[in-house]
């Protein structure tokens, strides 16, 4: 029988290091034990309102207090091979897998293809949820399939790619199944023939200053994780959940409004012909580089990422300033540049 805690403190369990509490957590190892603990809640009905929160490593939540739903927090383990395509190796992780240590484990295993994800602070479990991406490779590239339990009913179902509806930091997870499904292992298709991904502007320079035009997996793994070092915040010393808002979508209309308004804004032109802009760019150029309300902060060296500054001092920043600070950076870039940026993390 699973043991409900109580007051359970959530600074070690979120990577912006807010204090905050869970009334009651139960910790989840495995999917029967998931499936017994929902059928112990005596009739279907309480079962489908009672509310749950699922708590991966945290790494893309804001918690502006204490945390009232029942809080399962995943820490389903084990990581396997379990089949092979013509094309691809099948590998299989638990959702409580911390990320980074799952993609070293698959070039460990001469399985690559996931070395640009290298160092996404977050669990196996949460990496769908928002289809993480860096460095020219999204979650959806390598997903095969993954088994997650309905909340509500106690069914185990299994989802393919289309199933998932992934799109950028987004898929079904965030919308129609918010907060109704537990997700315990996902499958990733790793290619059995690799080709190497150093087209993103960071890989490409690291590529040509070291003279080596055909890295081998391992290598990019640790050009990803020298450029991410290099840029953004370690979560455990300053807290962060990585880039704070999506990296806004505009027509070439608005993008052609922007560029009037500052010709040095960077964008990319994506395939249907929009355009992304960085985010990071527009709030640097609207100087809030290093700038912050109360203990919450804007990265020195990126200006995508919100940090924790107080994390080391003991007073850290709360949900609240957080939020302050993030809608304080929305109105300066709507006002400049007529831009909604939306904010990418979970705020409880
Ligand atoms: N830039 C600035 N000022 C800054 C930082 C960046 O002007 O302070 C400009 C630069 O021109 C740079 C551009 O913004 O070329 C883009 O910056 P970067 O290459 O660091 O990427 P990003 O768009 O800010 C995205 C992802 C990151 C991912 C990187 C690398 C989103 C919301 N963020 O960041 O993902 O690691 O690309 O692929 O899509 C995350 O989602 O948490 C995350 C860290």
């Amino acid at each position: 029988m699973s043991e409900i805690e109580t007051n359970v403190p959530l600074q070690t369990y979120n990577t912006f290091g807010i204090q905050a509490k869970a009334l009651q957590l139960v910790r989840i190892q495995s999917a029967p034990q998931l499936l017994a603990l929902l059928q112990a809640i005596p009739d279907k009905a309480s079962q489908a309102s009672e509310p749950k929160f699922v708590l991966g490593g945290g790494s893309n939540l804001v918690l502006t207090g204490d945390v009232k739903p029942l809080v399962l927090k995943v820490e389903i383990m084990g990581k396997r091979q379990v089949a092979e395509t013509a094309k691809h190796f099948i590998v299989e992780a638990g959702a409580g897998e911390p990320w980074h240590d799952f993609v070293a484990w698959t070039l460990d295993h001469n399985m690559p293809g996931l070395e640009n994800l290298a160092l996404i602070p977050g669990t196996v479990g949460a990496s769908p949820v928002q289809n993480i991406g860096a460095y020219g490779v999204e979650l959806q590239d390598r997903f095969d399939s993954l088994d997650y339990i309905d909340l509500a009913t106690g069914e185990s179902k299994t989802l393919d790619a289309a199933a998932c509806q992934f799109g950028y930091r987004d898929s079904v997870f965030k919308h129609a199944l918010r907060d109704k499904a537990l997700i315990t292992h996902v499958r990733f298709a790793l290619p059995k023939v690799w080709q190497r991904e150093i087209s993103y502007a960071d890989l490409e320079k690291l590529s040509k200053k070291k003279n080596e035009l055909q890295p081998t997996p391992s290598m990019v793994f640790d050009w990803v994780c020298h450029i991410r070092n290099a840029k953004l915040p370690d979560p455990k010393i300053d807290g962060n959940t990585g880039s704070f808002f999506k990296n806004p979508i505009v027509t070439p209309e608005q993008c052609k409004d922007i560029i009037g308004r500052d010709p040095n804004v960077a964008f990319y032109k994506l395939l249907d012909g929009n355009f992304k802009l960085a985010a990071a760019w527009l709030i640097d150029a609207c100087g809030w580089k290093g700038r912050g309300v109360g203990n919450a902060g804007v990265h020195p060296n990126h200006a995508l990422v919100l940090i924790n500054k107080g994390r080391e001092t003991g007073v850290p920043a709360t949900g609240g300033e957080v939020m302050t600070l993030a809608k304080a950076i929305q109105t300066s870039v709507y006002e400049r540049f007529g831009i909604r940026l939306e904010i990418e993390p979970v705020v409880l």
